[in-house]
This record gives C-alpha cells, sequence and structure tokens, in this order.
C-alpha cells in the first residue's frame, strides 16, 4: 500500500501547515486573560479617571448572580504616551475594549474569502509565506503597543493578525486536504484543530499572571507570534507543494510526481496520480467555478449548502461563548477558581481533540459528527438546569462545571474539527478555493455574530441561555441526519457522486458515469 504510509515528509509538511492554524487558536485566547490588564492600560494612556473604572467592568452571564469584584492590577511604571491630555470617558474605554477584541473577527470574515484565491495564485506553499507577513506585521504592533498609543496598535495589529488567519482558515485545510492519502485525510484535517485548539490552550497558560500574564509582559505575550511567523516561514521552503496543485492548476506533471513521491516516500505513486488525473478531467470538463456558481450550478448547490450548514452549526453551537466567555460562565456557576476551570476546559478540549484524530477514519465523519452534536445538546440542558438551580442548590455548580467540560468535549469529537476539513473533501479541484472560501467566511461571520451577540443573549435569557443553544443544535443534529453524506475513504469524485445521489431522480448530466461507476443506481435520502 503506498497510500497509507505515515512518512516523516508528511509529518513535517503537515506540521509546518498547522503552525498557522495554532495562531488562530492563540489569537482567539490571547485576549481573554490579560483583559483587565490592557484595559487598565488604555485608561491609563488615555487618562480615564479612576471612578469611571466601574462603568468598564465586563458583567457575568447571569445578571441575577452577584457580580465578582474585578480588582484592576497597579501598572507600576505610567507609560510614558498620553493623548492630548484629554480624558476620555469610560464608555470609550468599553469601546476601545469591543473593538479589540472584534476587530480580530472582522479582519478574519474579510480574509477568509481570499484564502483560497491566493493559494492558487501563488501555490499553496508561497501563499502561506505571503500570509505571514500579515502575522508578522500584527504581532510587531501588538508587542511595541506600549510604545505609542497602544490602543490603535492593538486594534490594527488585531485586525492584521485577524486578516492573516482568516487566509489561514481556508489555505491550510486546502493544502492538507490535497496532500494527504485518501485514507489518512480525516486525521491529518483533524489536526488543523488540534492545532487551534493547543494555540488556545498555550495562550491561556502563558496568559497567567505569574507568566506572561501581568503588567509588565503582557504586550510580549501580543507579540510572540512574530516568532512563529518567522519560524514556519523557514521551515515552508522544506515542504512540498501540493502535487494537486502543480498538476491540476499547472500542468506540471513532472513536479506533482516528484512532490508526490517525497510525501508517500516511495517511488509509486501511480495510484494517488491516477486519482489526481481524475480529477483533472473532471475539473477540465467543468467551467471555472465562482462563488456565484456554486449556488446557481446544480451539483455544487447541495454541497455548498451542506458545508455552510456544517460551519454555522459548529459556530452556533454556542462553543465560542464558552471560549470567550468561560471565566465569567464560571463565575457564575459559583466556581472559585475560574482562571484554572478555563485551563481546564482547554485541557479537555486538546486532550479530546487528540481522540478525535484517532477516531475520524475509524467511525467516520457524519457519525462523530451526529454523536458529538447529539452530546452537546444534553450538555447544554444541563448547563442551564446547573445555572437556573444554582440559587437554591449549591452543588448544582458542579453540574454546571461538569457539562461545559463535557460541552467542549462533545464538541472536539466532532463539530470542531470536521467541518473544516470535510468542505475540502465535498469539492473537486475546481470549485474547492471558492467554496472554501466561502465556508470559511460563513465560519467567521458567525463566530463574530457569537462574539457580539452573547453577552446581549445571555443579558436577557439569564441562566436560561443554553436552553437557546441545545434547540440550535438539535436543529442542526437533524439536518446533518438527513442530508450530510459520509466521505470516510471517498474519493473526491466518490464524494460528488454521493451528493448526486442523495440529490435523488436528477437527470443524468456528464458526471452520470462517474456515480454509475463508483456507486450504482442506488437509494436516495
Ligand atoms: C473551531 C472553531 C473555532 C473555535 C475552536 C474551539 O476551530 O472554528 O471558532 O474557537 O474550534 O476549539
Amino acid at each position: 500500500m503506498t497510500d497509507d504510509k505515515v512518512t516523516g515528509t508528511l509529518v513535517f509538511t503537515v506540521f509546518t501547515a498547522v503552525l498557522g492554524s495554532f495562531q488562530f487558536g492563540y489569537d482567539i485566547g490571547v485576549i481573554n486573560a490579560p483583559q483587565q490588564i490592557i484595559i487598565s492600560h488604555y485608561r491609563l494612556v488615555l487618562g480615564v479617571p479612576l471612578d469611571e473604572r466601574k462603568a468598564i467592568n465586563s458583567y457575568v452571564i447571569n445578571s441575577t448572580h452577584e457580580m465578582p469584584t474585578i480588582s484592576y492590577p497597579v501598572i507600576p511604571t505610567p507609560t510614558p504616551f498620553v493623548e492630548d491630555e484629554s480624558v476620555a470617558s469610560a464608555g470609550m474605554i468599553t469601546m476601545l475594549w469591543s473593538l479589540s477584541v472584534s476587530s480580530f473577527a472582522v479582519g478574519g470574515m474579510i480574509a477568509s474569502f481570499f484564502g483560497g484565491w491566493l493559494g492558487d495564485q501563488l501555490g499553496r506553499i508561497k501563499a502561506m509565506m505571503a500570509a505571514n507577513i500579515l502575522s508578522l506585521l500584527g504581532a510587531l504592533l501588538m508587542g511595541f503597543s506600549k510604545l505609542g498609543p497602544s490602543h490603535i496598535l492593538i486594534i490594527s495589529g488585531r485586525s492584521i493578525s485577524g486578516l492573516y488567519c482568516g487566509l489561514i482558515s481556508g489555505l491550510v485545510p486546502m493544502y492538507i486536504g490535497e496532500i494527504a492519502p485518501t485514507t489518512l485525510r480525516g486525521a491529518l484535517g483533524t489536526l488543523h484543530q488540534l492545532a487551534i485548539v493547543t494555540g488556545i490552550l498555550v495562550s491561556q497558560i502563558v496568559g497567567l499572571d505569574f507568566i506572561l500574564g501581568n503588567p509588565d509582559l503582557w504586550h510580549i505575550m501580543l507579540g510572540l507570534p512574530a516568532g512563529r511567523a518567522l519560524f514556519q516561514t523557514v521551515l515552508l521552503f522544506f515542504c512540498p507543494e501540493s502535487p494537486r496543485y502543480l498538476y491540476i492548476k499547472l500542468e506540471e506533471e513532472a513536479k506533482a510526481k516528484k512532490s508526490l513521491k517525497r510525501l508517500r516516500g516511495c517511488s509509486d505513486v501511480s495510484k494517488d496520480m491516477a486519482e489526481i488525473r481524475k480529477e483533472k478531467e473532471e475539473v477540465s470538463s467543468e467551467q471555472k467555478v465562482s462563488i456565484i456558481q456554486l449556488f446557481s450550478n446544480s451539483s455544487y448547490r447541495k454541497p455548498i449548502l451542506v458545508s455552510l450548514m456544517l460551519h454555522m452549526a459548529q459556530q452556533f453551537s454556542g462553543i465560542n461563548a464558552i471560549f470567550y466567555y468561560s471565566t465569567s460562565i464560571f463565575e457564575s456557576a459559583g466556581v472559585s477558581q475560574p482562571v484554572y476551570a478555563t485551563i481546564g476546559v482547554g485541557a479537555v478540549n486538546t486532550i479530546f481533540t487528540a481522540v478525535s484524530v484517532f477516531l475520524v477514519e475509524k467511525a467516520g465523519r457524519r457519525s462523530l459528527f451526529l454523536i458529538g452534536m447529539s452530546g452537546m445538546f444534553f450538555c447544554a440542558i444541563f448547563m442551564s438546569v446547573g445555572l437556573v438551580f444554582l440559587e437554591k442548590l449549591e452543588w448544582m455548580s458542579y453540574v454546571s462545571m461538569i457539562a461545559i467540560f463535557l460541552f467542549v468535549s462533545f464538541f472536539e469529537i466532532g463539530p470542531g474539527p470536521i467541518p473544516w476539513f470535510m468542505v475540502a473533501e465535498f469539492f473537486s479541484q475546481g470549485p474547492r478555493p471558492a467554496a472554501l472560501a466561502l465556508a470559511a467566511f460563513s465560519n467567521w461571520v458567525c463566530n463574530f455574530i457569537v462574539a457580539v451577540c452573547f453577552q446581549y443573549i445571555a443579558d436577557f435569557c439569564g441562566p436560561y441561555v443554553f436552553f437557546l443553544f441545545a434547540g440550535i443544535v438539535l436543529l442542526f443534529t437533524l439536518f446533518t441526519f438527513f442530508k450530510v453524506p459520509e466521505t470516510k475513504g471517498k474519493s473526491f469524485e466518490e464524494i460528488a457522486a454521493e451528493f448526486r445521489k442523495k440529490k435523488g431522480g436528477s437527470s443524468p448530466g456528464p458526471k452520470a458515469a462517474v456515480e454509475m461507476e463508483f456507486l450504482g443506481p442506488s437509494d436516495t435520502v
């Protein structure tokens, strides 16, 4: 078997690629722990008086519970930069803080559209290198933010880092999907998510006050990614270009074979080449696919709708409500050391993503997604039940806490990693870049919506908020059950055929031959 060997080059290449995903996770988590320190710094820089500080407190999700007192760290040496001597209002500080958090998602939304395009223009490797310029720039702006108007430097740095993450959220799954042997595509695809969650965990750990999350060192924490960008750029020089890009896009057969030989560690790459050739034939029978055509062409409509639904399910499950607000959720649930509980969530998150790497090729994507979503449904209910009865029964805090841990675990079993690589499996080379761009865009938009709205919804619903997420999760579970096909171990051609099969009764188009070859005229769902 030449197609399921894990070679040194494959490991090195995937490791290098997912250093970008690591950055994505780090940026999600990094702003959480030093929130109050950075807010204090903004206040100091902008000259907001002491007694206005209360107004910029973050509030907990359940207004019926008492608010924790947030102690403001004392900044030992005042920063030299003071803007105009003017006294900015606390409302202004709140707005600046919101911008510091959300500008990341805005950058991500914008750039997610261009990941596939950049990969096509420059090739996957050079695109990842070019994207690192953004990562470097964003990190430097934030790393040196103490030397200037820190609020402006951080907001622009976060936007630029968001642009980087938006690009790689399309590029990395695309590249991994293209270099992975068919039988390992799920496991390797899951590594994108594993790197994201490791990034979140690392940012939570370095954010502890005795490491970098203190008034002296927080800017280093924000600037660290500069080192990662340089490191990855150097490693990328040694990674083989995607053979699919080389053969299908550039028609460089010899180079594609050479790249495959390096990746597979053997000289016989005929099986992979046959699959890639078949894909190329399919591509040449297709017109160039734009995002609009993904919806107007009936062979793409169903896979793109399913792709968008998978990403919406992932984000509207409420997972990032946990990651952005876990500390305040734990506080409302009566947990005494919320910061450590948050790190616990990060650790559980990482462990279960690693479990998923091994499960995904055994159990299949569809079943893991369904198991994960069903588990999250029950956990969301227990989370709310715990919060609702907390005032009457103290031990309910354990119910909420365990439910949060299990919620995250179920998420990582399926709904976390699977949408990221499954979309790449749904489409052949022609429509893949457009489909990945759109899927990543929808992920970022939904992420942004949850980040911005959760606090308002939580305030409105109080402890019942997770019932809402339970309802949403249930709907997406039903959708998955009825509409999402299994892709495990199938070639891109077979998967395309599976969708055509699911459409049921559609007239046989030019691709009907492929369908007959792989599946036969079987059932519909
Ligand atoms: C997925 C989501 C991301 C989330 C992460 C948590 O990668 O896309 O938004 O923060 O999982 O593990």
